[in-house]
């Protein structure tokens, strides 16, 4: 361990940082050693990183003098912040300037920061297509991390700006697979028209990230788009059929109506799927698959996905 180049990994216990703490422990002979940042290190998944082979060290991000410890000594650093604990930009972005703070502090060489667009450099708040949410912001969840960007750059440390998609776990857990229709067919509900929606396995998020980290100065000041896929909700819900073995059909609704489901967040997730759909050419753009599967050579496509989770979706 001593000689290896511990990358300390927030959200250790959770998609993406987890993807990141198997990548490194599957791969011994890379150099890297994974040091799992968890609030509680007698959680049971904690448990379960450390029997793996993780260092597992106790840090809440809203706890500078904690993070502080949690980065001593590690060459890199994943970031990632949890929009969805608490729906606050705020809090979001005072979390991204605490870990760029304790980045520096520490002095470490490479952080990677998970993060996405700041929707506004698009749709300025006086533009009326969306709402302005929470006063000051059009999809607050990419908002906040887009413009927590700057504390990265302002902080000097060299740092790898990392464009995520869309989880296909959303499907399984995050109340987003197929719903039967009144006439008891299944369907997914997206305000994408028939645009493309880049899309990825969580778990490669985290491979994509160790890719970044390999690669290291390289990529230092860069912005990397991954995605596993840029597929239509017609084509998710034809491989989808395919995979479960009854059809599911793809709903398309307008944003405006999807914002009005009365889910916790739902205003800002038709905002964002909006952003992806009006400007799709861009979003598409920032995510290239050649890249993302350089990074991370066992890059898993929908299908591919699904051949190993299809059974995991909840069919309503
Ligand atoms: N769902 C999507 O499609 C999608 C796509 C792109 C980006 N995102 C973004 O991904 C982010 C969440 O990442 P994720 O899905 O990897 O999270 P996650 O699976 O929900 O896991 C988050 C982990 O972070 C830890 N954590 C939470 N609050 C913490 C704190 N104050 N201090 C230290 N650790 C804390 C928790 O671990 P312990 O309990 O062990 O401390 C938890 O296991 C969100 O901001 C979301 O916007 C989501």
């Amino acid at each position: 361990m001593a000689d290896k180049k511990i990358i300390a990994i927030v959200g250790a216990t959770g998609a993406q940082g987890g993807g990141l703490v198997r990548a490194i422990l599957a791969d011994p002979a890379s150099g890297f050693a994974a040091r799992a940042i968890t609030r509680d290190v007698t959680s049971e998944k904690a448990k379960a990183l450390a029997a793996l082979g993780a260092e597992v060290v106790a840090a809440n991000v809203d706890d500078p003098s904690s993070l502080a410890k949690a980065f001593a000594g590690a060459h890199g650093a994943f970031c990632v912040t949890f929009f969805w604990d608490h729906f606050s930009p705020e809090k979001e972005m005072a979390q991204a300037k605490a870990m760029a703070d304790a980045a520096k502090a520490a002095g470490v060489q490479h952080v990677v920061w998970s993060t996405l667009e700041d929707t506004r450099r698009w749709v300025p708040l006086t533009d009326d297509r969306m709402p302005t949410l929470q006063g000051k912001y059009k999809v607050p969840h990419f908002d906040a991390k887009g413009e927590s960007d700057r504390f990265f750059t302002a902080s000097g440390v060299p740092t790898t700006l990392l464009l995520t998609s869309f989880y296909w776990d959303n499907f399984i857990s995050f109340g987003l697979g197929p719903k039967k229709g009144p006439d008891g067919v299944l369907g997914i509900t997206l305000p994408m028209g028939d645009k493309k929606l880049p899309g990825i396995a969580a778990e490669d998020i985290g491979r994509c990230a160790f890719g970044v980290f390999k690669q290291g100065p390289a990529l230092a000041g860069k912005t990397v788009g991954i995605a596993g896929d840029h597929l239509t909700g017609a084509q998710m819900a034809a491989a989808m059929s395919k995979a479960i073995g009854q059809m599911v059909r793809y709903n398309e609704v307008p944003p405006e109506v999807y914002r009005g489901f009365g889910f916790p967040g739902a205003d800002d997730m038709g905002n964002m799927f909006q952003f992806k759909r009006d400007f799709n050419a861009d979003f598409c753009g920032a995510r290239s698959l050649e890249a993302s599967r350089a990074l991370n050579p066992a890059l898993q496509d929908f299908e591919t996905w699904l051949s190993r989770n299809a059974g995991r979706i909840p069919l309503e």
